[in-house]
């Protein structure tokens, strides 16, 4: 559905060049929710830029429904953007528009009829529950609410594509999870696109179903949400999963203070139903002893951690780690 290959972007920094976007390929299917996550000035936004062709790249081809977009001139572009609905962390409704009137506002320069105008703003409102809205400004919104007027606006003309440039980093957790589930919603209902950009790997987790991590211009890591939380490869990666982690286990684990060796734990949805470490203690000659852990709720599925300290002769202890490894559990050491 969406081709990113070999996309380059280059800015002149200081007389010199300087890569925004560095040999960036990635593909995004039909009806599937892409995360790109990455901390500040890593390239996102200029990504999401060259994929809506506001900005031309200096190499590369995005190809979307087989059609390469970088070619395409004035006409076409116009049309093919249709197809490409954008939200940004700062709304960017009109401030002179009621609600009604900024969701209408794209289907007005679609040359709509004004019936079919109304009919199509009504289902939105619906659908975005917020019909008792219709005549309000956007200043007497909250700010969930100004996001899903954003929203509607975005999908008004049935885009294939919508592109999130931090959403939902305006929003406090509780109108975060809204506009999630709204995007949700929208793939659901009309099989559409997301590619999801933010800094918020509690954004990311909840929602996508595959991550690809930013730094410098560069794509570092990519995997479906739940390996890259499973198997975290880089350390950009593991510090955007650490940080959502609970605090407290940093302070608790110093594994120095044990006397066995002490094991990062990670499980996904196959194995942590099952009872794993009963049956490891149970079978070898071994003391178990939890430090820390969680279930991490990942879109469909879940991840756990636990931090146990083992304690046991080294045979022992070998056969109890080769036991967890064959039952599919990630053991890292702490
Ligand atoms: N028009 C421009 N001219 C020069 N440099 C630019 C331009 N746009 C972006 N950059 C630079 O490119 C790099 C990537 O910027 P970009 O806005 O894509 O980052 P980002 O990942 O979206 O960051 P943030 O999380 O802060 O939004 C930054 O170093 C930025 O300064
Ligand atoms: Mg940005």
């Amino acid at each position: 559905m969406i081709e990113v290959k070999n996309l380059f972007k280059v800015f002149k920094l200081d007389g010199k060049d300087f890569k925004a976007l560095d040999d960036v390929s990635f593909n995004v299917e039909k009806g599937e929710i892409f995360g790109v996550i990455g901390l500040s000035g890593a390239g996102k936004s200029t990504l999401v830029r060259c994929i809506n062709r506001l900005e031309k790249a200096d190499g590369g081809e995005v190809i979307i429904d087989g059609v390469s977009i970088n070619d395409l001139l004035e006409e076409d572009l116009r049309k093919e953007r249709k197809e490409i609905g954008m939200i940004f962390q700062s709304f960017n409704l009109f401030m002179q528009k009621t609600v009604y009137e900024n969701i209408a506002y794209p289907l007005e320069i679609s040359k709509i009829s004004k019936d079919k105008i109304k009919e199509r703003v009504e289902e939105l409102l619906k659908f975005i529950d917020l019909v008792e809205k219709k005549n309000s400004y956007p200043a007497e919104l909250s700010g969930g609410q100004k996001q899903r007027v954003a929203i509607a606006r975005a999908i008004a003309t049935n885009p294939k594509i919508l592109l999130s440039d931090e959403g939902t980093s305006a929003l406090d957790p509780a109108n975060t999870g809204s506009i999630l589930s709204l995007l949700k919603k929208i793939v659901k209902e009309y099989n559409t696109t997301i590619i999801m950009i933010t800094h918020q790997m509690e954004v990311a987790k909840d929602i996508c179903d595959r991550i690809a991590v930013m730094e410098k211009g560069r794509i570092i890591e990519e995997n479906t949400t739940r390996e890259l939380f499973r198997n975290p490869k880089t350390q950009v990666t593991k510090s955007f999963i650490k940080n959502l982690k609970d605090e407290t286990e940093d302070e608790i684990i110093n594994a120095d203070d044990f006397k066995g060796d002490v094991f990062r734990l990670s499980y996904g949805d196959d194995t942590y139903k099952r009872p794993i470490l009963s049956r490891c203690v149970k079978k070898f000659d071994i003391d178990l002893n939890i430090l820390s852990g969680n279930i991490n709720k990942l879109n469909a599925s879940s991840v756990g951690y636990l931090i146990v300290e083992i304690q046991g002769d080294e045979g022992e202890r070998k056969k109890a780690l080769d036991f967890l490894l064959e039952n599919k559990v990630n053991v890292e050491v702490v």
